[in-house]
């Protein structure tokens, strides 16, 4: 956590964790051994609220649960090590979270990855990764952490989908897709449950430093430099909206602005620069 990070914790303050009136107790997230559910995890562990770590490197994972316990005493850490691609992995994480020991009442979805390029050239296997993650995993934890939550009137799913979601993002079609899906599934879970001790809340984030561009292969080259974000800010913007049980977040001045463009422009103005930016990535003018 950087110090623009701290101190937003403390602006937060108490405020972190509270959703409608109860303050969450145990927060389980997934993708925490880097970029911005590692973020996350610190921050909520830096507000006093116990972890479930989750992401298939679990030595990352017992490192940080060592960081986060030394950081504050008497912080709950455990580490559930898990393959959200595999369905045994993904079984172990929908038994924690519908456990009725040591329960959670708020379930960070933030694993997720993409791999750039033209679709026809990915391998199936990357395709399929990309589409088990994003989505199968995010909908079944969401569903077995919303059903848990209602029973007990209580509880929070925090989705994170990205900028990607707003458009079809030529040579991240897929990618693009899953977000699309996550930003419209979020939509209508809040709604489903306004009004209830139970929130969603969907987050977007634009650019952010982290290694998701490395581990998807993205070309950054052609990128703008401007607008990225580091993985602390996105967390505590994020964090913020969940605890006021906001329904989504764009986050980022830019990236609100780009949002804004992207919901006034007509479909084929924006279809036509995004296709054009996205060709012009890859050399592929024409
Ligand atoms: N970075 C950006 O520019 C950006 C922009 C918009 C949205 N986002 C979204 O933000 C979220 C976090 O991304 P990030 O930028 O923080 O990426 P990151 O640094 O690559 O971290 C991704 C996390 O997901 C975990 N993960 C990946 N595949 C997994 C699997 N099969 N099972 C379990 N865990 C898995 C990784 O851990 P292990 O490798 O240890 O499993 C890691 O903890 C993603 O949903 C991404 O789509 C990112």
């Amino acid at each position: 956590m950087n110090q623009l990070a701290m101190r937003l914790m403390g602006v937060l303050g108490m405020s972190l964790g509270r959703s409608q009136g109860t303050r969450w107790e145990r927060a389980l997230v997934t993708g925490a051994s880097a970029g911005i559910g590692r973020e996350m995890a610190a921050q909520l562990a830096a507000a006093g609220v116990d972890l479930v770590l989750v992401a298939r490197n679990g030595d990352r994972l017992d490192e940080l649960a060592a960081e986060l316990r030394a950081g504050r005493a008497g912080l709950g850490v455990e580490v559930l090590a898990a393959d959200l691609s595999d369905p045994s992995g993904l079984m172990a994480v929908e038994r924690r979270v519908a456990a009725d020991e040591a329960p959670i009442d708020l379930l960070v979805n933030n694993a997720g990855l993409g791999y750039e390029g033209p679709f026809h050239t990915q391998a199936p296997a990357q395709i399929s990764e990309t589409i088990d993650v994003n989505v199968q995993a995010l909908v079944r934890l969401t569903h077995v952490a919303l059903k848990t939550m209602t029973s007990r009137d209580r509880g929070q799913v925090v989705l994170v989908s990205s900028m990607a979601s707003l458009q079809g993002l030529p040579m991240t079609a897929v990618y693009a897709a899953t977000k699309a899906f996550i930003t419209s599934l979020g939509e209508a879970l809040h709604e489903e449950h306004k009004g209830t001790g139970v929130a969603v809340t969907t987050v977007m984030p634009g650019l952010t430093r982290t290694e998701f561009h490395e581990r998807g292969r993205w070309n950054l080259d052609n990128w703008p430099s401007v607008g990225w974000q580091s993985a602390d800010a996105v967390a505590a913007e994020a964090l913020r909206a969940a605890a006021r049980s906001r329904p989504e977040v764009v986050t980022g001045r830019h990236n609100k602005l780009l949002a804004i463009f992207s919901s006034k422009a007509p479909r084929g103005v924006r279809r036509s620069i995004i296709g054009r930016v996205a060709r012009r990535g890859q050399n592929l003018d024409r």
